[in-house]
């Protein structure tokens, strides 16, 4: 088993980026809810270090969460940051005082008392000789009076007191963020506190996981059959080629291609999982069975509930004629885990209610294999790509499950899905030809999602001589970290006419493109 990190959470939003800094540092962590009891953490086995999150709450305030005592006996370095630090401060007999003046966005800290967490990380020196950090601040309370055996490790003017140490237990408390990126020497804290602190080896990477993933999923499995719904997206791609490693042809998938897929997509799909990986694959070609159950429908709802029942009612047809499948396979992975667990406690703040089309059939009566339920996307990718998985697939754009349905305005039609898809592709290859000279990037990889979305209304346009009465396309292109606010990209305008004009020239029916400029919020990513 892995050493392990705990990282108690208190309902930042920016816990799971903690999370994926200790991971980036080569080591396995997981997050748990801040209130967890005193076994839970004397029982966490493996343990060598804890991390208390920041919070929305007052670690001044009576009825805010207490961090657990076990924490501070637990024998293992303790690193509190921003709330985490206040909490640690209150009950080692510190005290921390309400403040009406926040302090947000970036702030110069002046590093104190050379204590191992900051020993020769900095980003500038002063005049007079001090080390100095730049660094992410988000607070409004903040520590007073350091907790006796506490030294003052780091401060700013507005916050005298912005990180304390207690070496001699390996108590740390940093009243600013070092797991966002604006802090620009946080990875290196974070990363000298797991693996120098608590001594941690490194022993998590996603090459060397793929052995032990096996290992577990023919432990989990044994001789029984398992089913997977592949739909050519990242997650269910790379849980699909991680599992036929371990078990081969006891895994069966399916893939169900509802007609809203982009241009190729099944036959690459075929082609990646059937003829390459020799998986057994069951390719159900539905389209005219949802283009059926879409016909007149443009209730934008009403269309994603169609084709998310239509999806889980092919899928258990198919599923329940393999006799002898005992497992569901899924491609959940960590931050899905850590959100319905968040939204059972009601303590992280409930954000996405997208829900995928491949919900689980509960009346399929199987068990589920979940082998991506520990990872972050950035690990999955990882995997894919240590399993043989091309990289143009495991690093692709996310694609939503009810596909074009939600990218053709209006009802859906097969003649419209084939426009669209066509012009769709001439979008994402120019994306992909294109060169950033700045970057040296291409702006596919510049960008997080990008896609052509249909409009069903006519305009009039002239083409060689003749007058034409054609569609209209909006290409959308956004770029996110977290895909819950978005700014649209600010392409090359030679890159969108060059992109025009192929659309207009090569896709007959459509002879008008647009560029979408909104941001989300307000706007959303997709236009349905
Ligand atoms: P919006 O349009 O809400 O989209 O800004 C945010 C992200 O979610 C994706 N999306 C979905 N993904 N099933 C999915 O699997 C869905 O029903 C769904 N709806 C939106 C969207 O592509 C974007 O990445």
């Amino acid at each position: 088993m892995h050493q392990r990190i705990l990282i108690l959470d208190y309902g930042s939003q920016v816990t799971q980026l903690i999370a994926r800094r200790v991971r980036e540092a080569g080591v396995y962590c997981e997050i748990h809810p801040g209130d967890v009891d005193n076994d839970f953490i004397q029982s966490y086995s493996n343990l060598k270090g804890i991390i208390l999150s920041g919070s929305h709450a007052s670690a001044y305030h009576e009825e805010s969460l207490k961090v657990p005592p076990a924490v501070f006996e637990a024998g293992v370095p303790v690193l509190g940051i921003c709330y985490g630090m206040q909490a640690m401060a209150t009950q080692m007999g510190g005290k921390v005082a309400w403040s009406d003046h926040r302090e947000f966005g970036y702030a110069e800290v002046r590093a104190r008392g050379h204590t191992r967490l900051l020993e020769g990380i900095q980003d500038f020196t002063t005049p007079e000789g001090h080390g100095m950090l730049h660094v992410w601040m988000s607070h409004g309370d903040k520590v007073t009076e350091l907790p006796p055996g506490f030294k003052l490790m780091a401060s700013t003017d507005s916050c005298p007191i912005a990180g304390m140490a207690n070496e001699e237990k390996g108590f740390y408390g940093v009243q600013f963020h070092p797991e966002v990126t604006h802090t620009q020497q946080g990875t290196a804290m974070l990363s000298r506190f797991v693996r120098e602190i608590c001594a941690c080896e490194g022993d998590w990477n996603m090459p060397d996981y793929v052995e032990e993933a096996v290992k577990a999923i023919r432990e989990q499995v044994g001789e029984d059959e398992v089913i997977l719904g592949l739909s050519g997206g990242v997650d269910s791609s790379v849980a699909a080629a991680l599992i036929h490693k371990a078990i081969g042809d006891q895994l069966t998938c399916v893939f169900v291609d509802h007609g809203l897929l982009r241009l190729n997509e099944g036959e690459q799909v075929m082609q990646t999982f059937g003829d390459h990986f020799g998986m057994k694959i069951i390719h159900v070609d539905a389209t005219d069975q949802f283009m059926g159950k879409l016909a007149g429908v443009s209730d934008p709802e009403a269309k994603r509930k169609i084709i998310g029942g239509e999806f889980v009612e092919v899928f258990q047809e198919e599923a329940s004629r393999l006799k002898n499948a005992r497992w569901l396979a899924q491609g959940t992975i960590y931050p899905d885990v850590i959100e319905s667990a968040g939204a059972k406690t009601g303590k992280a703040v409930a954000i996405k209610s997208h829900h995928n089309v491949g919900g689980l059939p509960e009346t399929l009566n199987l068990k589920l294999l979940e082998p991506l339920r520990e990872l972050f996307k950035d690990e999955v990718r990882k995997l894919g790509v240590a399993l043989g998985l091309p990289p143009a697939m495991v690093y692709r754009h996310p694609f939503p499950g009810p596909g074009l349905g939600v990218r053709i305005l209006g009802e859906v039609r097969k003649e419209y899905a084939d426009l669209l898809r066509r012009a769709d592709a001439i979008f994402i290859e120019e994306l992909r030809k294109a060169e950033d000279s700045n970057s040296g990037k291409n702006w596919y990889d510049l960008t997080s999602q990008a896609f052509a979305v249909f409009l069903p209304v006519k305009s009039v346009g002239v083409m060689g001589d003749g007058r034409t009465y054609d569609y209209v396309v909006a290409l959308r292109a956004v770029q996110t970290s977290d895909f819950m606010t978005a700014d649209w990209a600010e392409l090359p305008y030679s890159l969108l006419k060059k992109v025009s004009s192929r659309i207009i020239n090569e896709v007959r029916g459509i002879n008008r493109v647009t560029y979408d400029v909104s941001s989300k919020p307000p706007a959303t990513i997709e236009w349905e």
